[in-house]
């Protein structure tokens, strides 16, 4: 289970997501709107999960409604997705941590990479698990204030990255324009594992699939050298899989799909907003590769 892997992840959820919410201090909005309401209250202000996070509501600020999004949802986010990468891992044989640069769109407060953290501490080897995950991180998100947590996030996570990491954070805006060379910086001499993330990214109703497909074919043709794997996970609910199913589509013949798209229902025990509940995701989740990583996992077949 997620949660046995090492106390820092526990702890981190218990100290620092649970105490932001649970310590917050009573302003008066917040007492209105959150200590005096119920989880459906709380739940509705950020839209379960699916607000812009770009403006403030019935008096809360951002931070705030980031504050209520992780203390409800990121647990069970990092859950699905540490369930995805072990499912890629062990049905698929596809290993993510060989110079990897972890590119997270819509990345919130960094899930993406608490969930690679946690499945280094499964897969990264002895010493390697030891020392914390090694890696490349660029979060990209249209909210300044998600980007903001993000780094709160990668402080309070301590050990479980390690001191090597780095860490990038680009607002969405600038991703056409300083992307490839964030991921080009940590290519280095021998190539590397690019993973391309899209964690309860595609029910946003903010994407211009058109010029996320741009984007996406500009990472393909100019690292084409490397292998690229792109992880999908979202709700399994048909509304709000309508963009991912038009990105796959246009991505036609330049990604491959190992797997699409399975749909599964996780279960965990939360220990931060839902504390004690045994919950369900219903979970639909795909891992698609470029043709270098197609060719390298055919090898390994023969
Ligand atoms: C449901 S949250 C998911 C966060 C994180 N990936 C996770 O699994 O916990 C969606 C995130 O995507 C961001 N987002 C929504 N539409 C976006 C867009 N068009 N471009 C960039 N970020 C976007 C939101 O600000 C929010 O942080």
């Amino acid at each position: 289970m997620f949660h046995d892997r090492n106390e820092n992840l526990t702890n981190f959820f218990k100290t620092f997501i649970n105490s932001e919410f649970e310590d917050h201090e009573d302003t008066t909005a917040w007492k209105k709107e959150v200590t005096d309401t119920d989880w459906k209250h709380r739940s509705d202000l950020i839209e379960r999960g699916q607000c812009t996070f770009l403006e403030g509501v019935k008096g809360l600020t951002i931070r705030d409604l980031v504050v209520i999004y992780a203390y409800y949802y990121m647990e069970g986010h990092a859950v699905s997705l540490y369930h995805v990468l072990l499912n890629a891992r062990k049905k698929h044989k596809i290993s993510f941590l060989n110079n990897l640069i972890h590119v997270d769109f819509g990345c919130g407060p960094i899930t993406a990479a608490i969930a690679m953290a946690v499945y280094n501490l499964k897969h990264g080897g002895k010493d390697k698990s030891k020392a914390g995950l090694t890696f490349h991180y660029i979060g990209i998100d249209q909210s300044d204030a998600m980007l903001s947590f993000g780094q709160e996030v990668q402080e309070a996570a301590g050990r479980l990255f390690n001191s090597k990491s780095t860490f990038e954070y680009i607002n969405a805006e600038d991703a056409n324009r300083e992307l490839t060379t964030a991921i080009g910086k940590h290519r280095g001499f021998f190539g590397a594992t690019i993973c391309l993330n899209f964690s309860y990214y595609f029910a946003s109703q903010t994407i211009d699939v058109p010029a996320l497909v741009k984007l996406i074919k500009r990472i393909l043709t100019e690292f084409a050298a490397d292998k690229i794997c792109l992880v999908f996970q979202n709700a399994d609910n048909p509304n709000k899989n309508a963009s991912w199913y038009q990105f796959k589509d246009y991505t036609k013949g330049v990604l491959f799909p190992v797997y699409a798209d399975e749909a599964e229902n996780v279960s965990y025990i939360n220990v931060s907003g839902r504390r004690g509940q045994y919950v369900t995701i219903k979970l639909l989740h795909a891992v698609l590769v470029n043709q270098t990583f197609k060719d390298a996992m055919e090898e390994l077949e023969e």
